[in-house]
């Protein structure tokens, strides 16, 4: 594991292979993308942070902000010196992408989008972070991230795996309350990037499990319209969480996805 600024990354594979930069959820960390790391790091390098404030990122101060959060990633990509990295997110992830995207487009070969949204918080939206934060700020963290990572995964995967479910929870309870709140107070302040989306003339990868209730299918299909090399995958069996839920479906629509930049 490496300390770039105070962000905690690891990378797996070989330097010479395509990029492939991951970002992770709210209030998860880097470790969700075990499944993709299995199935990508033998031909491509694969680099997942935690963002700033979660995961083995130092503690912060916990004021975020979605710039500093593409701050930090732009700044890695340049550290680690990664050319032409394809970028991929998942929800809060995919926010922090767009917005990187949006400022810096000629970094990137690709996109992929996971169950996330170019829109920006609406009011009721940010009244419910502000209830979320003076509830972290009177209990800590823990229960509320229990209570958040239960209503986001498929139920039927929560009966099925629950041993799994309980021990990638395990480690999410461990980020710290100024680090989910920092989290909260940076997607309550994000832009809208729905117009970026028209701009990018690289491939766009929308993925969407067909049971997400927070970012449903009918909005990441929008999304993959608004992208003029804009591509839409439905994953069966998954809900907000599909990179955990379905790997295989996941992988699978991925390794196309690459094999169409790279040309192979
Ligand atoms: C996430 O999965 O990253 C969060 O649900 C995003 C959000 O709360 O908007």
């Amino acid at each position: 594991m490496n300390m770039i600024r105070g962000l905690s990354v690891r990378t797996y594979g070989n330097l010479k292979h395509q990029p492939l930069v991951f970002l992770h959820g709210f209030p998860l960390s880097q470790s969700m993308w075990n499944k993709q790391i299995q199935e990508f790091e033998q031909d491509y390098y694969c680099v997942t942070p935690d963002f700033r404030g979660l995961g083995e990122s130092v503690p912060s101060t916990g004021l975020h902000t979605m710039e500093g959060f593409a701050d930090d990633i732009l700044f890695l990509i340049e550290t680690l010196d990664l050319h032409k990295p394809v970028l991929c997110g998942l929800s809060m992830g995919g926010y922090a992408a767009l917005r990187i995207a949006e400022r810096a487009p000629e970094v990137f070969s690709g996109l992929i989008l996971c169950d996330t949204k170019s829109s920006s918080d609406p009011d009721e939206v940010k009244l419910k972070r502000a209830a979320a934060i003076k509830r972290i700020q009177q209990d800590g963290a823990e229960g509320y991230i229990r209570e958040f990572v239960h209503g986001i995964f498929y139920p039927s995967f929560l009966e099925n795996h629950f041993a799994e479910f309980d021990r990638y929870v395990a480690q999410w309870v461990k980020n710290p309350p100024e680090g989910v709140i920092g989290a909260l107070l940076a997607m309550m302040g994000r832009t809208d990037t729905t117009e970026a989306l028209k701009n990018f003339t690289f491939p766009v990868l929308c993925i969407c499990g067909a049971y997400d209730a927070m970012t449903p299918p009918s909005v990441m299909k929008d999304l993959a319209r608004l992208a003029p090399q804009g591509e839409y995958y439905e994953v069966p069996e998954a809900g907000h969480m599909s990179p955990l839920e379905n790997p295989e479906a996941v992988n699978n629509k991925i390794q196309e996805f690459l094999r169409r930049i790279s040309g192979k």
